[in-house]
């Protein structure tokens, strides 16, 4: 799961002049941005509308995330912002309430508020379902700190999702069926800032999945920080796992296109790769992170597998889906990585081909192993290995797109485009089609040819090629 999605833009409607207005900023991975919108509902419940624009709003609420050290600063340099609007809202006889949400709120709790006393409430992501109760109290002056792991399932408790604001956030959605994570790799924050795995009950996620096909949407993707460990009970009693779940949605009528983020190599089961053979709807596009190419390395960072292991699963699934396109997640100068280590991640990436990746430096954080270890590598190594490693996957990302100039493929229109005339849509792919917009309207899966590429866009000049839906 990459932590570079950001709240999409438009997907705020203007708010009514009499109504409290909650400005949310998103930062972090699509779990938060899920996250948010659950949020932005349960304070509309309470009389709150979002606003798009921080000069109006009555309350703000950084959603943050602790993946990485500057990840986690990004918040302090916002809130630092956030006091000086506050002071000149004070000055002129206003005022706002200003809440932080997310894996910093978990992971630092009354720590925030010391650090940045401006902050009313801090509300870890498993307890979202009180935040009615922690704005009020936070309103009568109270600051507020809700961080323990609720025993009560936040899902069950928080309102429904409404149609209406479910209608105004576009064709695609995310729905979050797996929360949390018992894996541990030494480098990563999550288990600890999410808590245990924790998977949504089947009757829930396929309610919720008909609800956002009955709103209009048509590409969903399920969501977890080890979505492929999902499991659950079925109606009749049997045990799902992600592969029976995804064959069940796949049946709803009007959701067209499927996803699922993020996974792990060792969840991967039979069932999941076949319903990629299976299943039109589950879209040609996995991101299956594997982090570094070294056992030893992988072995530090308790991956519990190793490179060769994962090229293998990858065949696995390329045999079962053969258009199918990858892309991971890569960590340079985990604590110990020698050059030779760097040159196996090098060779993995060379032998894999990916078409698209996230990667970046280790960034020792605060309560994991890794930040303990000896061996720490020095940032100008990371930095030439983080270039170096990148610009192999810049040329592979390109590959691929170029390899599909000419190409007739299938597009899900999404939004207007940037240029008058302009239209785009998303490839099974996950990049962005920018069509000719008498190709079709929003939420149309449409085919056009692609006829050139721009940096990360894939562009189709021509008018509509034929019309599947
Ligand atoms: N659950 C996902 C990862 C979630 S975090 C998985 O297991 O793949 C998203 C990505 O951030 C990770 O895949 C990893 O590449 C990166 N990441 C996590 N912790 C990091 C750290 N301490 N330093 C640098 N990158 C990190
Ligand atoms: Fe972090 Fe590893 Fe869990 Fe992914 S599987 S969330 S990288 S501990
Ligand atoms: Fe960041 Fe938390 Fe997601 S640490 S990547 S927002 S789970």
């Amino acid at each position: 799961m990459n932590e570079r999605v950001k709240i999409m833009d438009g997907a705020v409607s203007p708010a009514p002049a009499n109504m409290r207005k909650v400005f949310v900023k998103t930062y972090g991975c699509q779990m938060n941005v899920y996250d948010s919108q659950r949020m932005a509902d349960a304070l509309g419940a309470d009389g709150y509308v979002e606003t798009a624009s921080l000069d109006d709003a009555d309350m703000v609420l950084l959603n943050t995330c602790h993946i990485r050290e500057k990840a986690a600063e990004k918040v302090y340099s916002e809130l630092g912002r956030l006091r000086k609007l506050r002071d000149e809202r004070q000055a002129s006889g206003s005022d706002m309430l200003i809440g932080v949400a997310g894996c910093v709120a978990q992971a630092e709790g009354e720590e925030i508020i010391r650090r940045a006393p401006v902050v009313d409430f801090v509300i870890g992501p498993q307890t979202y379902h009180r935040l009615p109760q922690v704005v009020s109290r936070a309103r009568r002056g109270d600051k507020v700190v809700e961080t323990d792991y609720a025993i009560e399932d936040k899902f069950d408790k928080l309102p429904e999702r409404d149609v209406r604001q479910l209608r105004a956030r576009g064709v695609t959605a995310f729905l979050t069926v797996q929360e949390g994570c018992d894996k541990f790799c030494t480098f990563c924050v999550v288990p600890y800032t999410r808590g245990a795995e924790v998977s949504r009950p089947v009757t829930q996620i396929v309610a919720e999945a008909r609800k956002l096909a009955e709103s209009g949407v048509r590409e969903v993707t399920l969501l977890g920080q080890n979505v492929n460990a999902w499991h659950g009970e079925s109606p009749d009693g049997s045990e799902w796992g992600l592969g029976r779940l995804l064959r069940e949605l796949a049946e709803i009528d009007g959701l067209d296109r499927l996803r699922y983020t993020t996974s792990h190599p060792r969840d991967m089961d039979e069932d999941l790769i076949a319903a990629h053979r299976d299943l039109g709807a589950l879209m040609p596009y996995l991101h299956l992170p594997v982090q570094a190419g070294s056992d030893r390395i992988l072995k530090a960072m308790n991956r519990k597998h190793t490179g060769d292991e994962y090229r293998r699963l990858v065949d696995r699934i390329r045999a079962a889906r053969p258009d199918i396109a990858l892309s991971g997640d890569f960590i340079v100068g985990f604590p110990g990585e020698t050059d030779v280590d760097f040159e196996d991640t090098m060779r993995l990436i060379a032998d894999i081909g990916y078409a698209q990746a996230f990667s970046f430096k280790y960034s020792p954080r605060p309560g994991t192993p890794g930040a303990d270890l000896k061996d720490q590598v020095p940032e100008q190594v990371k930095n030439e290995r983080l270039y170096r490693l990148q610009s192999l996957l810049g040329k592979q990302q390109a590959d691929f797109m170029n390899g599909l100039i000419g190409k007739t493929i299938s597009v899900l229109l999404e939004k207007p485009g940037r240029e008058p005339g302009q239209i785009v849509g998303r490839s099974p792919w996950l990049q962005p089609a920018v069509c000719d917009e008498n190709v079709g309207k929003i939420g149309d899966i449409v085919s056009v040819r692609i006829t050139r590429t721009s940096a990360n866009s894939l562009i189709a000049d021509n008018r509509k090629v034929d019309t599947e839906a």
